[in-house]
């Protein structure tokens, strides 16, 4: 099983990033503890991080001819970003949207999602728990 970790704008800066909101652990943290977690499953993880929509773009599209599912934290692009939503539509393998925060218990302006709906479904509040619950969701869709 191949996944991909996909983590829009501004998650390179987790651990300075607003600690209270995100959390004092790092991108890098984060993505060897997936990597780990992967091990521990089988899952080969392979994780990207880009500020860029256009990069998030191209990676999905790529994407579709090498993995068996993604995971993606879109950041602020979640909430308006038709051309990111356009491209996980166009790929033919499941997409699950994760958020650190809970988004539902936030600004008004987080509560949308413009990507959700074209996603298998979407996990918020959970912390970096919530990439390894997107990751156990595509295992046990493998298996069954
Ligand atoms: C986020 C929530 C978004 O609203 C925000 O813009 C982010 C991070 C999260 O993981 O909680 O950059 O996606």
């Amino acid at each position: 099983l191949n996944i991909l970790i996909l983590n829009g704008p501004n998650l390179n800066r987790l651990g300075q990033r607003e600690p209270d909101v995100y959390g004092s652990n790092t991108l890098t943290d984060l993505e060897k503890g997936l990597k780990t977690f992967g091990n521990q499953h089988g899952v080969t993880i392979e994780s990207k991080q880009s500020n860029w929509e256009g990069q998030i773009i191209d990676w999905l599209h790529e994407a579709e001819k090498k993995a068996d599912g993604i995971v993606i934290n879109p950041g602020a692009f979640t909430h308006y970003s038709y051309a990111i939503r356009d491209a996980v539509a166009s790929i033919d393998i499941p997409v699950i949207e994760v958020h650190i925060s809970n988004v539902h218990a936030r600004e008004d302006f987080r509560k949308t999602s413009v990507i959700a709906p074209v996603c298998k479904g979407q996990i918020s509040g959970f912390g970096f728990s919530g990439y390894e619950m997107a990751i156990d969701y595509f295992l046990r869709r493998h298996k069954s």
